[in-house]
């Protein structure tokens, strides 16, 4: 049979670098919440998913209004964050009890497809755990003091979410000390020894972080919608 799939999806942050008031997994895109679209793109991968919302308790008022006013539906257990990324993942795995694969996915990439989580759940059931990245597309320079060194970029890949895995594998990898330097659950999975399998994302799969973003997601959104 099937394992489980799961998707994590984690809304606690405060969006220092977008600064609004509200924060940014709350400001309207496209008719709706940037959260929703993340949402709405596992729910339209599968009815059955279960989610679970991982959001600061002080948005849990602001959840329920959000919910109700766009009737979202099916299997969907809402859960505290944490001052940290590592440790409202790590409060989100604690809420899944019956194994089988997690989609880990930032509720600020609203343009996730549902070709995107397909792969990641494929792979992630053969490898125990898939990535999604992208090739850069501008020059990087190492920067270290006052000297900078130019980089070949065909090295690196830009990390995306969602990031999938092995439910037992990634709640293993997240029992160990947060460490700051660590931003993805890839790197905590590898520092526990894994091999992490990575895949093709999009361009399009953008992460809102700063106000430039949430036109850039506005126009790629309202373009699907035509
Ligand atoms: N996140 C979270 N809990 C935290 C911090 C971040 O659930 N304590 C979530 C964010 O809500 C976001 C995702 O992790 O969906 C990626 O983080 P990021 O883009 O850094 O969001 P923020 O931390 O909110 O933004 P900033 O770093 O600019 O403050
Ligand atoms: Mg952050």
């Amino acid at each position: 049979m099937a394992r489980p799939e799961h998707a994590l999806i984690v809304a606690a942050g405060k969006g220092a670098r977008m600064n609004t008031p509200v924060p940014k997994q709350f400001l309207e895109v496209a008719g709706k919440p940037v959260l929703l679209h993340a949402l709405d793109a596992f729910r339209r991968y599968s009815k059955e998913i279960r989610i679970v919302l991982v959001l600061n308790e002080a948005d849990f008022p602001a959840w329920e209004l959000l919910r109700k006013k766009h009737r979202v539906d099916g299997p969907l257990e809402v859960q505290k964050g944490g001052a940290t990324r590592f440790q409202s993942v790590k409060n989100g795995l604690g809420s899944i009890r019956d194994g089988g694969l997690v989609a880990i996915h930032d509720g600020a990439r609203p343009l996730v497809s549902e070709g995107i989580i397909r792969e990641s759940f494929r792979l992630a059931s053969i490898h125990g755990a898939a990535v999604a990245t992208v090739p850069l597309k501008e020059s990087i320079r190492r920067i270290a003091g006052a000297e900078s060194e130019g980089m070949d970029r065909s090295q690196f890949r830009i990390i995306q979410t969602p990031q999938t895995f092995d439910v037992t594998l990634i709640t293993a990898a997240y029992s160990a000390e947060e460490d700051p330097s660590l931003t993805d659950d890839a790197s905590v999975a590898e520092r526990a020894g894994h091999r992490i399998m990575l895949f093709d994302g999009s361009y399009e799969n953008i992460k809102v972080t700063t106000p430039e973003d949430l036109v850039i997601a506005e126009a790629l959104l309202r373009a699907r919608q035509m």
